[in-house]
């Protein structure tokens, strides 16, 4: 259950509450701290200069990430390509649900005609000249979560060398093709695939990468949820490629609020001193991890449910923006226009205070 995360992150805040670090002042010289020296140490350059020129981002969620695209309510639409570069956004991330849309077998063959439509967004991400983050999202039996409607079983005895095989078709198909692409290896491992089983799953996967393509930049993220604190857990490969994915949502309590978990019914403002020390907190976590290892992070996924006060939404995008970007992170919005989304497909319009907060001055 992904309340787990939720119920862990808010044991942790208790003890860091209090905790306010550091704070890091917004400033171009710390920008490029987290990816220069000790935080590429044991990266390329051009790993190191991916992981600063990402930049601002925006996560296309809840469309391909749904065992349908349009399931959960909102249908990925080409358009949003233009909109978020003309907005200032300087990547996308595209969470797709790979294992809803691959033969059920041990190969997992993937679709041609579903391979073809993420092909069609991603060369419209690329002559838009923005970075695309490709992301494994979903595959919940991997996690062993339940299926959800429309969703195919798959026998637990072929379900890691599929994910395997998927990317190895992946890796094979984009070789050579759209520079600016990045693979993130598998969003937010939990439950059955706990922090040892990722440990011995990843490998895998990158291997399968590395099978066709030895230059595509790679994004591993840690166990749990990719949650920092769980960084120090997570073995990271010999790769000179390898980029990290942490995704910070603290403080739970604020950012989840009558979210989709249904786990916090409080209405709540933001950013409190004890607000600000949680954000910070998982962020600096980060940072000297990030340092002491010699791998950039990039924060792919943060955000705030619809439902919170629209006032205190803008105010926790501008915090945790300028907190991020004094580390030198680049990061991703979650999401467009989902359940944490900031444009309204209805009407057309963007939340302005959301997008100022986010790409303003
Ligand atoms: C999940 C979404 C969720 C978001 C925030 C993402 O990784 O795929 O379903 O809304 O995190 O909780």
């Amino acid at each position: 259950m992904k309340s787990l995360r939720s119920i862990l992150a808010r044991t942790i805040a208790l003890g860091s509450a209090f905790m306010l670090l550091g704070a890091v002042t917004p400033n171009n010289a710390a920008r490029a701290a987290a990816t220069s020296n000790a935080a590429c140490a044991a990266v390329s350059r051009l790993a190191c200069e991916t992981a600063a020129k990402l930049g601002r981002g925006m996560n296309f969620g809840s469309t391909l990430d749904a065992p349908r695209d349009g399931d959960y309510g909102v249908r990925l639409d080409p358009s949003w390509v233009d909109l978020v570069s003309k907005a200032g956004f300087t990547h996308v991330r595209l969470p797709v649900r790979w294992s809803n849309h691959a033969g059920t077998d041990e190969q997992a063959q993937l679709e041609p005609i579903f391979l073809s439509k993420v092909d069609s967004i991603i060369e419209l991400i690329e002559r838009a000249g923005l970075y695309i983050v490709l992301d494994m999202h979903n595959y919940r039996q991997l996690d062993g979560d339940p299926l959800q409607p429309h969703e195919a079983r798959v026998e637990p005895t072929v379900l890691e060398q599929r994910a395997v095989n998927i990317w190895r078709q992946l890796a094979a198909h984009y070789k050579g093709r759209h520079p600016k692409m990045l693979f993130e290896l598998y969003n937010e491992p939990h439950e059955r695939l706990d922090e040892a089983a990722w440990n011995k799953l990843h490998p895998k996967l990158l291997a399968a990468v590395r099978a066709s393509d030895r230059a595509r930049m790679v994004l591993i993220g840690p166990g749990y949820w990719n949650a920092a604190r769980a960084l120090d857990r997570l073995e990271v490969p010999a790769d000179r490629n390898v980029l990290i994915a942490v995704h910070v949502y603290e403080p739970h309590s604020f950012t989840h609020q009558n979210a989709w978990n249904g786990q916090y019914t409080e209405v709540l403002p933001c950013c409190s001193k004890s607000q600000r020390a949680e954000i910070e907190h998982s962020m600096q976590t980060a940072l000297d991890w990030s340092h002491r290892v010699g791998h950039p992070v990039v924060l792919t996924e943060w955000g705030v449910n619809g439902k919170a006060p629209p006032e205190a939404r803008a105010s926790y995008a501008r915090v945790f923006r300028d907190a991020a970007e004094a580390r030198g992170f680049s990061w991703t919005w979650w999401d467009l226009a989902g359940e944490f989304g900031m444009y309204d497909v209805k009407t057309g319009r963007w939340d302005a205070a959301l997008l100022n907060a986010l790409v303003g001055r």
